[in-house]
């Protein structure tokens, strides 16, 4: 049976193995799916057994998606513009390195039918996902790119590959029509960004990029100054049936019980 595996590190919280093998069923395709908690020194191993097809194809997460690329043959545009992959695949005897999150991202901004072009966009960390976002953003043509992140030094390096964004300190919140929360803090429900939205207007789109509280404290104070939320779960969706079409040649139906699994 074909082996699919996330890595990453924590992993407990990931719903990438629900997902996949709810998917894998439904489409009648041998093989399972599940999450490996790795540090960077069982990386190389790690390899190896894709190599040795062990393991026919993976998604990477935090904090590996950069890591992951000096051990792989090839990356996809995508992957080499963002420096960041979170599938990975064998084509013949290369392990090739992709995105998949900036569609993810994308295809989440279009099915809730909004338009970026020409927006403002304000976000907030500077972690593993972001690049991919920033990326996405700027395919959709946004008209400004507002980054900001508690660790300045992290916000100047995605300068460093994104000319376009323009840094901000943090703390400040500048005029913006979205803001995103690509940071970790909202995953525990009680923890809250020290940051100060009361100013920023209302009819705006609060975005996070957690789908795990479904509301975080950003999108319910979002919610309750007058704003337009969403949450990270149709990105997380489209991200997984994107790395699975790779895999298996298939597109996934996102049906009730995918929902479901997410809601859990
Ligand atoms: P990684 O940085 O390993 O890729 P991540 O979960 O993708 O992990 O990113 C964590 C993000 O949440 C970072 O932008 C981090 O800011 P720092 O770069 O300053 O660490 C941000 N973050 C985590 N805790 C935070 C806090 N208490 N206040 C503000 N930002 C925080």
């Amino acid at each position: 049976m074909k082996k699919y595996l996330v890595i990453g590190n924590p992993i407990n919280h990931s719903r990438s193995p629900e997902l996949h093998n709810y998917w894998l069923k439904r489409n009648n395709i041998s093989g399972v799916y599940s999450k490996e908690k790795l540090e960077e020194k069982d990386l190389k191993n790690f390899f190896l057994r894709i190599k040795n097809k062990e393991i026919h194809g993976a998604n990477v997460t935090v904090p590996f998606k950069k890591d992951v690329i000096s051990y792989l043959d090839e990356l996809s545009f995508e992957s080499q513009s963002t420096q960041s992959v979170n599938t990975i695949y064998l084509d013949k005897d290369k392990i090739i390195g992709h995105n998949t999150d900036i569609e993810g991202f994308e295809l989440s901004i279009q099915e809730i039918d909004y338009n970026v072009t020409k927006k403002k966009i304000l976000i907030l960390g500077a972690g593993g996902v972001v690049p991919s976002i920033i990326f996405a953003l700027t395919k959709m043509k946004a008209a400004n790119i507002i980054l900001s992140n508690r660790t300045k030094s992290k916000a100047e390096n995605l300068k460093k590959l994104f000319k376009n964004l323009t840094l901000v300190e943090w703390g400040k919140i500048p005029d913006f029509d979205m803001v995103i929360n690509a940071t970790s803090i909202g995953l525990d429900k009680k923890d809250q960004l020290d940051l100060d939205f009361s100013g920023c207007g209302k009819d705006k789109l609060f975005y996070d990029v957690i789908y795990n509280p479904q509301e975080t404290i950003f999108l319910k104070t979002g919610k309750k100054l007058g704003n337009r939320i969403e949450n990270g779960k149709r990105m997380f969706i489209y991200q997984a049936a994107k790395s699975f079409k790779i895999w298996h040649g298939v597109s996934p139906e996102i049906d009730k019980k995918v929902i479901e699994i997410l809601n859990k």
